[in-house]
């Protein structure tokens, strides 16, 4: 079994998939042929936004998207602050650093483990600059009311929507919900290309065209360079593999959140089970339970040949790289505790489109014989939480 089974996904597309490719290799404009603009008119269109600028990565779009409003250095001694989860992927913090800013961190609400908004006015200093809440495991943070806070305090809104492009909250689309919205469409991604490959999407005309040249040094027109940019443009083979994914990307969520409530329906008197937030629907980027000793579980699901990860072990704030940081805020183990807690438990199952029923039950079965006895009854009790 797999934990992303990108070979069964081929396999149901391969002929849109090798069409796509072989268009390229005849035309042979790799960098930013027409299938990237193809593919960012249909983006742009999918989650209703004026712009999407593609990009190399998700870690690039995260980049771009603080390197276009100029968050970075600051003035004087002291760096801009961006606020944002330490309950996410390394290259959230990692970005807002080497953009020159001070990630400053705020901890989760425990249900969609994203930002907790109750906690983020007390974060906000006459430095902070923009909050870049996380739409983890594929469910939106809570936009509405992070946008509100923002708009208070005049700040810009980053959302790292990474896991969680083809997810709604209310009528608005995850990725459309900020100042800028960023994706990633690494392979394991729900939408995921053969590579790197990541996206903005903003309504902001001056930021769009800022990330447009921002994504290839800078340039305004050839050779003629107005900005310290980056090389951070979607290859065009990455764009044709994407466009042919498109085709099939609703059916796919809707299988995604077929196979997770199939999962709950299994699951959920065992082990505490994922719980989307009320006018949400998630992307299912990931199917995440918590359990009492993960260690254990990890372990006996290892040998039952079933594989599974931890999205993710290590809080930002108790990095090793940002020790000193953590000294300098006063942060150490306990800071945090929605956050910590969870790092200490997720436990993230297979999770695909092309999941049998079969495999489904298999996982479940195992998941319940892993954590029989007290550790169960226990878990049980918490999903009454
Ligand atoms: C929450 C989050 N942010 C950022 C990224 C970075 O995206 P990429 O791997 O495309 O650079 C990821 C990808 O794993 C992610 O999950």
């Amino acid at each position: 079994m797999e934990f992303v089974d990108l070979k069964a996904q081929y396999r149901h597309i391969r002929d849109r998939v090798d069409a796509r490719i072989a268009k390229v290799l005849d035309h042979q404009r790799f960098i930013l042929g027409p299938e990237v603009s193809e593919l960012e008119q249909r983006l742009a269109a999918r989650v209703a936004a004026k712009h999407c600028i593609a990009c190399a990565s998700g870690t690039d779009a995260l980049l771009l998207a603080l390197m276009a409003p100029e968050i970075g250095g600051g003035e004087g001694d002291e760096p801009d602050e961006v606020i944002t989860s330490p309950f996410t992927f390394f290259a959230t913090g990692e970005m807002i650093t080497l953009a020159g800013a001070r990630p400053v961190f705020v901890d989760i609400e425990p249900i969609g483990y994203n930002i907790d908004p109750e906690k983020i006015e007390t974060a906000i200093t006459p430095r902070t600059k923009a909050i870049m809440p996380v739409s983890l495991y594929g469910q939106a943070a809570e936009m509405d009311a992070i946008n509100a806070i923002a708009a208070r305090h005049g700040l810009a809104v980053i959302e790292d929507a990474a896991q969680s492009f083809g997810a709604h909250y209310r009528d608005a689309h995850s990725g459309n919900m900020s100042t800028i919205g960023c994706t990633s469409f690494f392979p394991a991604k729900p939408l995921g290309c053969y590579g790197d490959g990541g996206a903005c999407f903003t309504n902001d005309d001056a930021l769009a065209g800022a990330m447009e040249q921002l994504r290839n040094h800078g340039q305004q027109g050839r050779y003629r360079h107005t900005r310290i940019g980056i090389n951070g443009r979607l290859d065009t083979l990455q764009a044709a593999v994407l466009l042919a994914k498109l085709d099939v990307f609703d059916e796919e969520l809707t299988a995604r959140a077929e196979i997770a409530d199939r999962y709950t329906a299994l699951l959920k008197d065992t082990v505490h089970t994922p719980r989307i937030l009320p006018e949400r629907t998630s992307a299912w980027a990931q199917y995440t339970i918590e359990v009492e000793d993960r260690a254990s579980v990890e372990s006996s699901l290892k040998g039952a040949g079933i594989p599974t990860a931890v999205h993710y072990p290590t809080p930002l704030h108790l990095q090793p790289v940002y020790a000193e940081l953590a000294r300098e805020m006063g942060w150490a183990r306990g800071s945090f505790p929605v956050c910590e807690r969870a790092a200490d438990r997720v436990l993230s199952l297979p999770m695909h489109p092309y999941l049998t029923l079969p495999e489904i039950e298999r996982v479940a079965e195992a998941v319940k014989s892993a954590v029989r006895g007290p550790v169960g009854v226990m878990n049980a009790a918490l999903t009454q939480k």
